[in-house]
């Protein structure tokens, strides 16, 4: 019988350093392209895949971000009585249903994969999701969607991957290519954080996942890997070494933003902001000022 996926993991337990001192107070998933949190891009695209349970997992200091999916009656009261029907519309699609999402806590930051991990009970014998909320994808598909079609050929892992220069791909992890198919490789493995020269290609994991039951029991072993931590990629690649099952690498159509870096974070504020009517031509103007000038003091 053919798997769907149907639940998805966010883990959102990171400390979030590169955003300091903002992320003191604010979780770094809450902070906004434009109008919207970063959170609020990966719930819209899990569920355009057909994704029906949210679990997230949260560490200490991360309040805001359940708040955030709580109804805000007062609020909608309040938008109703003034008759500000547009806003509350807005408002009204991002309430989550009762027990559609989920919490669970990742009490010391040992890594993704461990964040994941956490979430194991909750998941039981079935494929599922991960979404990095800090990976945000512009896409007329999106990517969440485009890899569960895939998904629905395959039945087995898949990880979004994107081509990256060689000098960056030590901060990532790196897909060792067995055939390369085009849109979709299938790989004999796979290195996080390779050393300098040491990446086996230039096609890079990012934030989205469709994962087997079988990583999960890899992750039981918890082992530490770059960096000092528990790293999904070694699970994953466990799964595919020590059990046999495929791991495919997918070229997603789209264009990926590292919000989880203030380049990125500016980049995709400023691409968003772009793809809408009603600051594009402000925008532009005034991109095109500061460029000029920028230019002429140069
Ligand atoms: P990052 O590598 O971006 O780490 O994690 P970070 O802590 O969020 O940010 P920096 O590097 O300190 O600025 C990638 C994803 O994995 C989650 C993060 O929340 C982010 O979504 N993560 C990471 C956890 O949930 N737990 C961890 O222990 C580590």
């Amino acid at each position: 019988m053919r798997s769907k996926v149907t639940k998805a993991i966010f883990p959102v337990a990171g400390l979030g350093t590169r955003f300091l001192p903002a992320t003191k107070s604010v979780p770094k998933e809450i902070m906004t392209l434009v109008d919207r949190p970063l959170v609020q891009y990966a719930i819209d695209e899990a569920r355009a895949a057909g994704i029906k349970e949210f679990i997230f997992v949260t560490s200490r200091g991360k309040g805001a971000l359940e708040d955030y999916f709580d109804n805000a009656p007062q609020l909608e009261q309040e938008l109703r009585r003034k008759g500000k029907d547009e806003l509350l519309d807005i408002l009204r699609n991002t309430n989550m249903d009762s027990g559609e999402v989920a919490y669970m806590r990742q009490h010391k930051p040992l890594g993704l994969g461990h964040a994941v991990w956490c979430a194991r009970r909750l998941i039981a014998n079935e494929p599922f999701a991960v979404i990095l909320p800090d990976d945000v994808i512009a896409a007329d598909k999106p990517c969440l969607a485009q890899m569960v079609e895939a998904f629905e050929e395959t039945q087995s892992n898949i990880v979004a991957a994107m081509e990256v220069p060689e000098d960056k791909a030590s901060a990532y992890g790196v897909l060792d290519i067995k055939e390369d198919m085009g849109q979709i490789v299938s790989t004999k493995g796979m290195v996080e954080k390779p050393a300098r020269g040491e990446a086996p290609s230039n096609l890079a994991v990012i934030g989205r996942y469709i994962l087997t039951p079988t990583v999960l029991q890899k992750l039981n072993k918890k082992k530490a890997g770059a960096g000092g931590e528990i790293q999904l990629t070694d699970a994953i690649a466990d799964a595919r070494e020590e059990a046999g099952e495929e791991v495919y690498g997918f070229r997603f159509s789209g264009q990926r933003f590292d919000c989880g870096s203030k380049a990125g974070f500016l980049q995709a504020t400023v691409a968003f902001a772009l793809a809408r009517d009603e600051l594009r031509e402000d925008l532009m103007n005034f991109l095109n000022d500061t460029v000029y000038a920028q230019k002429a003091a140069q």
